[in-house]
């Protein structure tokens, strides 16, 4: 079955055909990044706009990639949520459209099981059951995997995102938006010793994480400490917001590991592209036994890759008819094995 996936639940329009037997056959992406910037997050109005303008296009240049023809696509998975609602909206219809017009099926894909399901488009892929740390900007979850739609929340953050955490620190240090890359990029030149930042409830038990309160302290840290054209300091806060980010998300995925006893942890979302995240997780896992998998760099952001391989182990799934699926909020534990709700 060649299926093809769309993903438009944020700032990204990708589109890509997964072969469930030959694997993942072509992928494109158009990022709105620039078309946010300005605004210093993404506008819930222009993206939607874009979208719509973009869909139509990069599936003619998917198809051109691939060589295939319309015709030889099997279903249609769209992310269905969760996300901003006008830009799964533009996805769904253009995927339930396409899906009806053809008279195939379509599958409503959840965007987190999207990101949890990313490394297995690679080689070696990992096999269930396992840990799943999933950092993006919406998003900070760990997760047991048992198996598709076998899911258990272990613990997830209480207010912000780490992804959100990183673009708002880069919004105070002034580096623009989307920010996590450009924080990355600086803290290299930091030093980690300079400044200390606390490390959201890592003195207590558990997996839940916050980070909302580390943004208060770079905040509190920029008005003290840094002056325009001190590059140094501008440096050393990007490290050491960096440092304690990363310290609370290795230290929960090692109780996480410990507390189910599994040996594969597998990181995904906009975050896990994190340099030092993963050299410290390679670190932890390999004290520890265990194997750590991520998507390839560019299928750690968001991707349509992602949805075609998750629409194709969800066939069970797919709905023939009309129905259009987005849901702005949906949580990732509700979701069933495939072919569960039928
Ligand atoms: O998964 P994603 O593309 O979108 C959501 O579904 O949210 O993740 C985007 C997030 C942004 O917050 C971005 O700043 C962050 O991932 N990000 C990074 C890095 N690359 C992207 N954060 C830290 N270090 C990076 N290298
Ligand atoms: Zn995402």
């Amino acid at each position: 079955m060649r299926v093809l996936g769309i993903e438009t639940s944020c700032d990204e329009t990708g589109l890509a055909i997964y072969d469930s037997e030959r694997g993942l056959l072509g992928h494109v992406l158009h990022s709105q990044a620039r078309l946010h910037a300005d605004y210093g997050g993404v506008v819930p109005e222009l993206a939607s706009r874009d979208h719509v303008r973009r869909l139509v296009p990069l599936l003619a240049r998917l198809l051109e990639q691939t060589g295939l023809d319309l015709a030889a696509v099997d279903a249609v998975a769209y992310t269905a949520g969760p996300g901003l609602q006008g830009a799964l909206l533009t996805g769904a219809a253009f995927g339930r459209a396409l899906a009806w017009a053809r008279g195939i099926p379509a599958v409503a894909v959840h965007h987190m099981e999207g990101h949890l399901l990313a490394p297995m488009l690679e080689d070696p892929a990992p096999d269930f059951p396992f840990v799943a740390l999933l950092v993006s900007g919406g998003h900070s979850l760990i997760v047991d995997v048992e198996g598709v739609g076998r899911y258990r929340r272990l613990g997830e953050s209480l207010d912000d995102a780490a992804g959100e955490a990183f673009d708002k620190t880069a919004q105070l240090l002034e580096l623009g938006y989307p920010g996590g890359p450009a924080v990355a990029r600086l803290a290299e030149q930091g030093r980690p010793d300079r400044f200390d930042f606390p490390r959201p409830m890592l003195d207590r038990p558990g997996l839940d994480m916050s980070f909302s309160g580390l943004k208060t302290h770079v905040l509190l840290t920029v008005q003290r400490e840094w002056a325009d054209g001190d590059e140094a300091t501008r440096a050393d806060i990007a490290r050491a917001f960096e440092e304690a980010v990363v310290d609370v998300l290795v230290e929960k995925c090692r109780r996480a590991l410990a507390e189910t006893g599994r040996r594969r942890l597998v990181v995904a979302g906009g975050v896990g592209a994190n340099r030092r995240l993963r050299a410290r997780l390679a670190e932890m896992a390999a004290a520890r036994g265990a194997q750590v998998y991520y998507p390839r760099i560019e299928f750690c952001t968001d991707n349509g890759a992602m949805i075609a391989l998750a629409g194709a182990l969800r066939l069970a799934d797919a709905e023939p008819g009309q129905a259009i699926r987005a849901r702005a909020r949906w949580t990732l534990d509700s979701l069933e094995p495939p072919g569960a709700a039928r």
